[in-house]
């Protein structure tokens, strides 16, 4: 089956986009890229034009996710095999596909209303503007990988993993249950693409009532020094822990979660597994971090209690 590549792109709405630019170039690393003033902003991680894009709305959530493919002819055969199995899948306007920087765009809304984005050929900024963060020690692991990841609190998690699994073509990597916090257990499903990073979209089951799409994107940094220096960036700006340093034994991430300017939270990690699908086992977790993580309660710091 014609699966996508990777998760080349989000797309965010954002209520505040100065607020986010501080926060993604200064504190995080990323790099300011192509911008129309009120509107959106274009946030580089590598050598592509965009990988994160910011698009001003009352939202503070998840719009959009942009799946890569490797060829024309892989993404006609997909959009095809999409047709066939009687997802509505269309051809974005010219538009659309240019503020995404891409030739041709095709899309596909999932059950909880997020826009799935198929395109191959992305952008890359010109060869006399190469990738520079204000910040970083290494670079952002991104490449064949991609942008990184997001996890998804869904209104059904079965309709969810259904299209997750049946539209995208995204394989299951492992499941974990686990507690959060005292007394809040969270289930999840770990899905990858093609090129394997361990979980390009992840779903969440959570016992509460949750206002946004999105739990939190990840980005990824080749250098483990980076991960504790964007901690003491975030801690010196007072930005809001969402859970503090710990590592997932699943895709073994060493990591800390801060809340973004849009409330839901940003996974800054290192050290992310490789899903080989030749040798890998599928398997069921009990905890979700083997150390660390604790979470800030709910109240003083929002981004998980909603
Ligand atoms: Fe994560």
């Amino acid at each position: 089956m014609t699966s996508v590549s990777n998760l080349g792109y989000l797309v965010l709405g954002v209520s505040d986009l100065d607020g986010w630019e501080k926060f993604a170039v200064d504190i995080i690393g990323l790099q300011s890229g192509r911008r129309v003033t009120g509107e959106s902003l274009a946030l580089r991680m590598d050598d592509y034009a965009q990988r994160i894009l910011l698009e001003k709305s009352p939202e503070d959530d998840l719009l959009a996710a942009g799946w890569e493919f490797d060829s024309d002819e892989e993404l006609d055969a997909f959009v095809e095999r999409v047709r066939q199995s009687g997802a509505a899948v269309s051809q974005a306007e010219p538009e659309l596909a240019s503020r995404r920087c891409v030739p041709r765009l095709f899309t596909c809304i999932d059950p909880d209303g997020v826009s799935h984005e198929f395109y191959t050929r992305a952008a890359r900024a010109a060869g006399t503007d190469p990738f520079r963060s204000k910040v970083l020690r290494g670079r952002f692991n991104t490449g064949r990988l991609g942008v990184g990841h997001y996890v998804a609190v869904p209104k059904s998690v079965e309709l969810a993993n259904a299209f997750c699994k049946d539209v995208l073509g995204l394989k299951v990597s492992d499941h974990a249950r686990g507690e959060m916090a005292p007394g809040v257990v969270l289930e999840i499903a770990f899905l990858h693409a093609r090129t394997g990073r361990h979980h390009s979209v992840a779903i969440a089951k959570v016992p509460f009532p949750f206002k946004k799409r999105v739990h939190h994107i990840l980005v990824e940094a080749t250098d483990f020094n980076d991960v504790g220096l964007a901690y003491d960036r975030c801690a010196k700006a007072g930005i809001p822990m969402a859970m503090e340093l710990g590592h997932h034994p699943n895709d073994q991430m060493f990591s800390f979660y801060v809340q973004t300017p849009s409330g839901f939270a940003l996974e800054f990690g290192h050290g992310g597994v490789v899903v080989d699908d030749s040798t890998w086992d599928v398997r069921q977790y009990a905890e979700l971090s083997d150390w660390g993580h604790r979470a800030h309660p709910p109240g003083k710091n929002d981004s998980n209690a909603h």
